[in-house]
């Protein structure tokens, strides 16, 4: 029997990609250039699974490829806003993400922005690798304490729950929390969390706020300007959630006008496109969406991937399957 084809929209590990050439008729991506949506609707029509990954749109448009071959969108990513379900579905077509494998390595992220900003590392790096530093001195950058402060989580799921861990655990953080599905008693005591019954009670009482809500329509711009004023002079945001959760524009506004003290950001309103002012800012520190981005964790999604496509063609029920 042939091998069903398939297009992956990018680069894959090593790994993850030999055992893909085994499974299926497989094209690569070898340049690793982004598709277009003329490309993406076209893989739609030659392949029986498309492989997208977070910066591929797959909406309407390029779901209505006539004719349409592919049933199977395998997305490398657990979020997926970037993908239209309802015309998936219309058009027959199963889509499955990739949750869990990266919670461990988006909450190490997290933390280390958290941890950045606070202590003005990107900050002190540049000013040493421009060769500015002159010698240790009592009042040398001086940053901000992060053990015992107290941190707010706008989303409480599983990568949410794992900052949690890693502050009140590692660093002795009060960790408030406010998530429209909060945990049992049991589990919010486990993580020292203590639930907060609006967003804005999170903001107001943080000194770091981290957000881990999903990203898409009901999010969008969920930190705006008169959220983020209900934010302390003295604290910092943090998000590795998706750029549309935060009013990019309002954010670089407070963080002029020194509203707020400052950020740590992973993700953009417009990736790969940050806005120009925060670039020459110091009191943001900006990484290039890297949340998922270890060896182990990168090669345990594209697995991923192909146990969902595995089961899918043998004509049993994906475990990831969203749509
Ligand atoms: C995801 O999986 O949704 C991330 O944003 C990419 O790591």
């Amino acid at each position: 029997m042939s091998k069903p084809k398939v297009v992956v929209t990018r680069r894959w590990p090593e790994p993850v990609e030999r055992r893909l050439s085994g499974l299926f008729e497989a094209e690569l991506n070898a340049d690793d250039r982004p598709l277009t949506q003329e490309q993406l609707k076209a893989a739609f029509s030659r392949a029986d699974a498309v492989f997208p990954t977070v910066c591929d749109r797959i909406d309407a448009e390029v779901l209505s490829a006539e004719p349409l071959k592919a049933r199977l969108c395998g997305n490398f990513g657990v979020g997926f806003n970037h993908i239209d379900l309802e015309a998936a579905k219309a058009r027959g077509i199963t889509v499955t993400n990739t949750p869990g494998v990266l919670t461990d390595a988006t909450a190490d992220l997290a933390m280390t922005l958290l941890l950045m900003v606070a202590r003005r590392a990107g900050e002190g790096e540049r000013h040493l690798r421009a060769g500015e530093w002159t010698g240790w001195r009592p009042t040398h950058m001086m940053g901000t304490q992060v053990t015992g402060k107290t941190l707010g989580l706008v989303g409480f799921g599983r990568i949410g729950r794992a900052v949690a861990h890693r502050a009140h655990h590692g660093f002795a953080m009060t960790v408030l929390f406010h998530d429209p599905e909060p945990p049992g008693p049991d589990e919010a005591a486990r993580l020292g969390g203590h639930a907060c019954a609006s967003i804005e009670e999170v903001l107001e009482r943080a000194d770091f706020v981290s957000l881990h809500t999903p990203g898409g329509a009901a999010t969008t711009h969920l930190v705006n300007a008169e959220r983020l004023a209900r934010m302390k002079p003295t604290a910092f945001l943090i998000n590795t959630s998706r750029g549309d959760v935060i009013d990019e524009a309002a954010l670089a506004r407070a963080l002029r006008e020194r509203t707020i003290a400052g950020a740590g950001l992973d993700v953009y309103e417009a990736e790969p496109a940050v806005a120009p002012e925060l670039l020459g800012m110091d009191n943001v520190v900006l990484l290039p969406h890297l949340g998922s981005a270890t060896t182990e964790t990168r090669v345990a999604m594209g697995m991923m991937v192909l146990d969902n496509a595995e089961a899918f063609f043998a004509g049993r029920e994906p475990p990831n399957r969203v749509a």
